[in-house]
Order: C-alpha cells, then structure tokens, then sequence
C-alpha cells in the first residue's frame, strides 16, 4: 500500500483570537488543521468546542482533524462529524464503546480517529483497527502544546506500524513533533505529523509545513 506523509499543524499554538488569518498563514502548506478539544476533565486544560470547531469549518478549506480529550466522547464526538470535521479523534482511555463510537462517527461521513496516551498499550486494541481510519499514538502527555517527546513511545509507533500490516490506517504522532524528532517517528512507522509549536512557533508557518514534510516523507515509504 502507498503511504505518504502527511502534516496536521495543531492551532493549539496559534493566535486563538485571529484563527481564520492563522488558518490562512498556512497557505495551503497542511494537510489538515489540527484542532484540540480540551474539557478541562479528562486532560487539566480548556480549550474550545463545537460553536468553534465549526466557525473554523466556516471559514477555512483546510480539513479539520479533530482531536478530542473529552470525557464520553460517546456523547460529544458524533457532533463533530456531523458538524463537518473531516477527520475525529477520540481517546480510547475515555471511550465506553469504542467500536460503536468509531461506526458512528463513519456514519456522520468522518474518518475514525482512536487515540492512546503515551503509557496506554497498543495491544488491547489491535483487533480494533479494522474499525478506524486513524491511529494516534501521543509522543507527550495530552493537555498542553511546547511540550518535550517522549522517546518511550517509539517502541510502540514500531509495534503500531507492524499491528496496522496492509490495513489502510493512518499512524498519527501527537506531541512534541519538531525538524528534531519527525524523523525518529516517520523511521518508527508514522505517517501523520502533528505540530503545533515547531509550525506556530515559527515566523512562515507554511513554510515550517514544508521542511517537516521534507524531512519525513523520504522516511514514509510503502508498508
Ligand atoms: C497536546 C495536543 C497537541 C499539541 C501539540 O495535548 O494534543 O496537538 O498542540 O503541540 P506541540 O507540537 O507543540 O507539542
Ligand atoms: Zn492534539
């Protein structure tokens, strides 16, 4: 299967008060904008909602991947399909019946994302992949952006990418994604880049989408 690398900037580190200058400043650089719902419970911050998510629909063609540290995305995530998020994520930790969420939200016409805290394994959910469209494997705790990778993960991005074999699912690293690290990670088996900091941080945030690509997508080869 032709896999190809693929960066999602996370907003996290924009100006929240000018999101649709800082959606255009990419340039048509991404692949999607990354957008991280925080609940205040399931991860110690508070971020943004739906009314957000989609007023960001609302004004920009860039794709939205909707990363939700939400409890009972149950509840919440089939929301932001419908709303038009082309790709959601939920945390498997908060999740009560992850099968039925990642079918519901297929439903609503989005990609299945399923993601896993850095010290959550893999390997319960293997038999799951069937279902989703996405893996994200968080590189740091989830909660906050400028954060430092964990090298730890990496055994597991390695033990993902085996897991995934000839499925079409997306292997996404969240986290502490830099020119420093995308490397190791699209070495380990990933495919979709979140970065939020190394994009935002930067002057010329298209132009910062376009070296991390650089940098990852020789690495990204067929499965
Ligand atoms: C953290 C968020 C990330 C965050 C990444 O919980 O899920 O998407 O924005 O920020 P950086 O790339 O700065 O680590
Ligand atoms: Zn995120």
């Amino acid at each position: 299967m032709t896999r190809r690398a693929q960066i999602s900037p996370s907003i996290l580190s924009a100006d929240f008060a000018r999101l649709s200058d800082e959606l255009a400043r990419l340039d048509g650089a991404a692949d999607w904008a990354h957008v991280d719902v925080m609940d205040n419970h399931f991860v110690p911050n508070l971020t943004l909602g739906l009314p957000i998510v989609a007023a960001i629909l609302a004004t920009s063609d860039v794709p939205v991947d909707c990363h939700l540290m939400i409890e009972d995305p149950d509840r919440w995530a089939p929301a932001y399909a419908e709303a038009g998020a082309g790709s959601v994520t939920f945390h498997v930790e908060a999740a009560a019946a992850p099968v039925r969420l990642a079918r519901a939200l297929r439903k609503e016409g989005a990609r299945a994302g399923m993601a896993l805290k850095p010290a959550t394994p893999v390997e319960p959910y293997v038999d799951l992949l069937p279902e989703l469209d996405m893996l994200l494997l968080m590189t740091v705790e989830p909660g906050f952006g400028g954060q430092a990778f964990l090298d730890v993960v990496l055994p597991k991005i390695r033990r993902a990418r085996k897991a995934i074999g000839d499925l079409d699912v997306w292997l996404q690293v969240d986290g502490g994604v830099s020119d420093e690290t995308i490397e190791r990670c699209a070495e380990a088996g990933a495919d979709v880049f979140v970065a939020g900091s190394a994009v935002y941080g930067k002057d010329d945030p298209a132009e910062a989408v376009r070296a991390l690509r650089a940098k990852a997508a020789p690495l990204v080869g067929p499965a």
